[in-house]
């Protein structure tokens, strides 16, 4: 077995109720004025209220207009603004767009330079000030991750800060945060994280670790993402959403994901499709290109899944994982195809071009992409 180091955050509190502990945690970090980070949302739904009830101290600041997949200015901007203030912690409530916006922001409390600067790996000197990460969705997983991504609008990109110093100290996971979570949110953060554990199954990077975090995360999201998209107060559903994003998060934390994402990202940069909604578009049609390099693997998940597999051959299994997992995107209403998205063919190019460069997750895939493979997976999915 190859040596492999497993990262999280440092304190992991979850189930119903999980937010009572919020109080102790603040003590034990020895905050005495928090920032709350947050966006209109959350605050709006209030999803927001069920965590500043159970704060024990007055009147900290909140900083709620953080948008969805937020641009470097906004840090920039926010961080000015932070800065105003005496605060000691920061806490982060809502889904990956507040929680990695919080990331930097106390990685970034006594910085001077340019937060441009610190993308790429192991760029970050340290961290400023202490995290608790609170999400809202089930789910990005960016509670336990050491990842922020965030656009460029210039190079229209989504580019990643990859450093240890951003994982939280404490990661609250809790199902009545996500109660309020929208419909369309809760199906592409839903199948976001259902990739999560996915790709980190198949990455070349997976350890038996790994593997039983991912596991168990496709069993439950598989099958309570679609209840909690139909009823979003099913608390049953939310909770195995909750603790299924929570265990992705863990497993493509540590493994990694792979060519879904890597292909999604231009999607996001250039044409603003939400991170969930870009990967799911092209889930099918990377899958179906991954097969062929690790079939077995394919079959592990035909079981996680609960699939029928008796009298098939091994291939058929494969492929009924894919078609699974197709359907179950149609089942929360994700649409289709790039076409739906508005997006002309003509783009298909220049997408290629800077998938090509997403190195960084691409090294993680079972089967490696040329340029000419990503133009033809592009063009599966118009
Ligand atoms: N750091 C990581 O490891 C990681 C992993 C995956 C994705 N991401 C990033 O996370 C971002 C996407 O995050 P997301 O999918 O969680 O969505 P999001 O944070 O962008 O939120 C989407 C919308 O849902 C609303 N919302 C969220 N929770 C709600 C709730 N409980 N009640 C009411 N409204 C709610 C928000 O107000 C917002 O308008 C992208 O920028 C993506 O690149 C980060
Ligand atoms: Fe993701």
């Amino acid at each position: 077995m190859q040596v492999s180091v497993f990262k999280s955050a440092n304190k992991l509190i979850t189930g119903e109720g999980a937010l009572a502990s919020l109080a102790h945690e603040l003590s034990r970090l020895n905050i005495k004025a928090p920032a709350i980070i947050t966006d209109k949302g959350v605050s709006q739904s209030g999803a927001l209220s069920h965590v500043t009830n159970v704060l024990n101290c007055e009147c900290p600041i909140v900083i709620d207009d953080i948008p969805p997949e937020p641009e470097i200015s906004v840090i920039e901007q926010r961080l000015a603004r932070l800065k105003q203030h005496k605060v000691d912690g920061i806490i982060a409530v809502g889904g990956g767009s507040a929680i990695d916006s919080a990331k930097v922001l106390a990685a970034t409390f006594d910085y001077t330079g340019n937060i441009a600067d610190l993308f790429g790996e192991n760029l970050v000197a340290g961290r400023a000030l202490p995290l608790i990460a609170i999400p809202t969705t089930a789910g990005t997983g960016s509670e336990v991750t050491n990842i922020a991504i965030l656009a460029d609008p210039i190079a229209h990109v989504k580019k990643g800060i990859v450093s240890d110093h951003l994982l939280p100290d404490v990661a609250i996971v809790t199902p009545e945060m996500t109660l309020s979570c929208p419909k369309h949110i809760t199906a592409a953060s839903g199948v976001d994280a259902f990739v999560h554990a996915l790709e980190a199954y198949l990455s070349v990077n997976a350890s038996p670790i790994t593997d039983a975090l991912a596991s168990k995360a496709m069993t439950l999201i598989f099958h309570s993402l679609p209840v909690a998209y139909a009823n979003g107060h099913d608390v049953k559903a939310r909770e195995d959403m909750a603790t299924g994003s929570l265990m992705a998060g863990l497993a493509f934390g540590n493994a990694g994901v792979g060519a879904v994402h890597a292909l999604a990202y231009p999607l996001g940069g250039r044409f603003h499709l939400s991170h969930g909604m870009s990967n799911a578009v092209m889930l099918p049609h990377v899958m179906r290109w991954n097969i062929g390099a690790c079939q077995q693997r394919f079959i592990d998940v035909a079981g996680f899944l609960h699939l029928p597999v008796a009298n098939k051959s091994q291939l058929e299994i494969a492929n009924q994982v894919v078609d699974a997992i197709e359907a179950l995107c149609r089942k929360v209403e994700i649409p289709a195809t790039l076409r739906d998205f508005d997006i002309s063919e003509d783009a298909i190019p220049l997408l290629a071009e800077e998938a090509s460069k997403v190195t960084r997750l691409l090294r993680n895939n079972p089967r490696v992409l040329s340029k000419q493979d990503i133009v033809q997976i592009y063009t599966e999915a118009f």
